[in-house]
C-alpha cells in the first residue's frame, strides 16, 4: 500500500528551516557573536564594529528581529540589541535534536580516527621492526627504555616468520583457535602476516588463509613475505574488518591480534566476523581491554589511540558486544595486565593524575578471547 502524499512539512522542519535562514549570512553570524562575547546589550554602536554600512546592518538586524533571536528596544534616542536568551535555549533544543539524528559529529571522527589508525601503521610498515619493539604497540618511540609491552613471543611457534613479527601484537590468539588441516582462516588486521603464517602451518596445503588489513603498506609487506614463503593458498585483501571483502559463511576460523581496539565501530566488527564465519565456526582474538576508566587525557589522545590503548574499552562491554551479536560458549583464555611505563604515562598526565592512576582500579589487560557462532542459527 503506498503512504498517503504529505500536506505540509512537520512543524519542527519549519522552524529549523526558519531559524536557518535567519542565520544564513555572515553579517548575522557577526552581529550574534558581537552580542554574546559584549555579554550585554548593545545601544547604536554595532555598525561601527562590522564591514558594512548602516543601511545593511539595519536589514540583518531587522532580519535576526523577525525571528525573534535578537530583541530591540528603543532607549531614548538609540535602539538596543539584545540576545533572547529564552528564544536560544529553544533553538539549541531544536538544532541539537536534528544534528544528533545524523550523528555528524561521531561520523567524523571515527573517519579521522582511522585516518590517524592508518598513518601509523603505514609509518610502522615502513620503519625497522626494533623501533617497532621499544614503543608501545608499535606506536614508535614513547618510551626511553625498551619495553614490549604487548607482545608475546613468537619465535617458538611452528611457521613463526621473523620478516611478518613486527612485535605489534598482544597475544598469541593461535594458539586458542583449534584451526584444522584444511580449514578457511580470516586474520583481522593482519599486518606484516605473522599470525597468517601460523595458521599457514596449522591449516596445511589444503587450506586457506586470508589476512584483511586496510594499510597499504602493511598488505604490500604481507604480500613480499608470502611470495617469499612461495604460499599460494595465503592471501592477503585490502579492505576495512567494518565491511570485510568477503563473502558470508566462509571461514571455519577467525583470528585477529590487538586491532579490534583500533576500531571505533567494534559492534560493527563483531556482527561482520558473525557473517563471514560457517555455522558452527569459531573465533579466537587478542585485544586489549579496560577494567575502570581511563584518564581523560590518556582516552582522548590520538597516539595512544594508535598505539592500542584510548580505543580499548571496559572488558566486560566488549564480551557483552560478543554475546549480544550471537555468538556462544564465549571464554576469556587468557588475560594478563599491561604495564605502561611512567616515561609514557608522564607525557599525559601530571605528577598528582600519575598517581591517582597508579593507585586506582584501573587496569590495562591483554586478554585473548575465544567464541563459537551457533550451528543452526
Ligand atoms: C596493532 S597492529 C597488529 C597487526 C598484526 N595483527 C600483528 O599482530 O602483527 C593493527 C593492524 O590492524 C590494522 N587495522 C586497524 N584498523 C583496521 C580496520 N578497521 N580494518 C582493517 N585493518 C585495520 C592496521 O593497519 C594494523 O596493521
Amino acid at each position: 500500500m503506498i503512504a498517503a502524499k504529505p500536506t505540509d512539512f512537520i512543524q519542527t522542519e519549519i522552524e529549523i528551516a526558519k531559524y536557518a535562514k535567519a542565520l544564513a549570512h555572515p553579517a548575522r553570524i557577526a552581529i550574534l557573536n558581537l552580542l554574546k562575547a559584549r555579554n550585554t546589550c548593545i545601544c547604536g554602536d554595532i555598525v561601527d564594529e562590522l564591514p558594512l554600512a548602516q543601511s545593511t546592518v539595519s536589514q540583518h538586524l531587522k532580519e535576526l528581529k523577525s525571528v525573534g533571536l535578537i530583541k530591540g528596544d528603543i532607549e531614548g534616542t538609540k535602539v538596543c540589541y539584545c540576545i533572547d536568551d529564552q528564544k536560544w535555549e529553544q533553538v539549541q533544543v531544536l538544532w541539537n535534536d536534528f544534528f544528533k539524528h545524523f550523528n555528524l559529529g561521531k561520523m567524523k571522527t571515527d573517519v579521522q580516527l582511522k585516518e590517524i589508525v592508518k598513518q601509523k601503521y603505514s609509518e610502522i610498515a615502513l620503519q625497522e621492526k626494533e623501533v617497532n619493539q621499544s614503543s608501545c604497540c608499535g606506536a614508535g618511540g614513547c618510551s626511553t627504555e625498551v619495553y614490549n609491552i604487548m607482545t608475546d613471543d613468537y619465535t617458538d611457534l611452528l611457521g613463526y616468520n621473523p620478516d611478518a613479527d613486527l612485535g605489534l601484537g598482544c597475544g598469541l590468539p593461535t594458539q586458542y583457535a583449534k584451526i584444522q588441516k584444511g580449514n578457511t582462516v580470516i586474520d583481522l588486521g593482519s599486518g606484516a602476516g605473522n599470525d597468517c603464517f601460523i595458521a599457514r602451518e596449522e591449516v596445511g596445503e589444503t587450506g586457506n588463509v586470508i589476512g584483511i588489513d586496510f594499510t597499504t603498506a602493511m598488505i604490500e609487506k604481507a604480500r613480499i613475505n608470502a611470495k617469499k614463503l612461495g604460499f599460494t593458498n595465503v592471501h592477503f585483501l585490502q579492505g576495512d574488518i567494518e565491511e570485510m571483502p568477503v563473502e558470508s559463511n566462509v571461514a571455519d576460523v577467525v583470528v585477529s591480534n590487538c586491532v579490534l581496539n583500533l576500531v571505533p565501530n567494534k559492534e560493527g566488527v563483531i556482527k561482520e566476523i558473525y557473517r563471514v564465519l560457517k555455522p558452527g565456526g569459531h573465533f579466537s582474538i587478542s585485544d586489549v581491554v579496560l577494567i575502570g576508566e581511563l584518564p581523560e587525557n590518556l582516552q582522548k589522545d590520538a597516539e595512544m589511540y594508535a598505539g592500542c590503548v584510548a580505543g580499548a574499552i571496559q572488558k566486560e562491554d566488549y564480551l557483552a558486544l560478543i554475546s549480544t551479536n550471537g555468538f556462544l560458549n564465549i571464554s576469556v583464555q587468557k588475560e594478563k595486565p599491561i604495564i605502561i611505563p611512567d616515561d609514557i604515562l608522564s607525557k599525559y598526565l601530571d605528577n598528582a593524575a600519575l598517581e591517582d592512576f597508579k593507585n586506582g582500579n584501573t587496569g590495562i589487560f591483554s586478554v585473548t578471547v575465544y567464541a563459537e557462532k551457533p550451528v543452526i542459527l
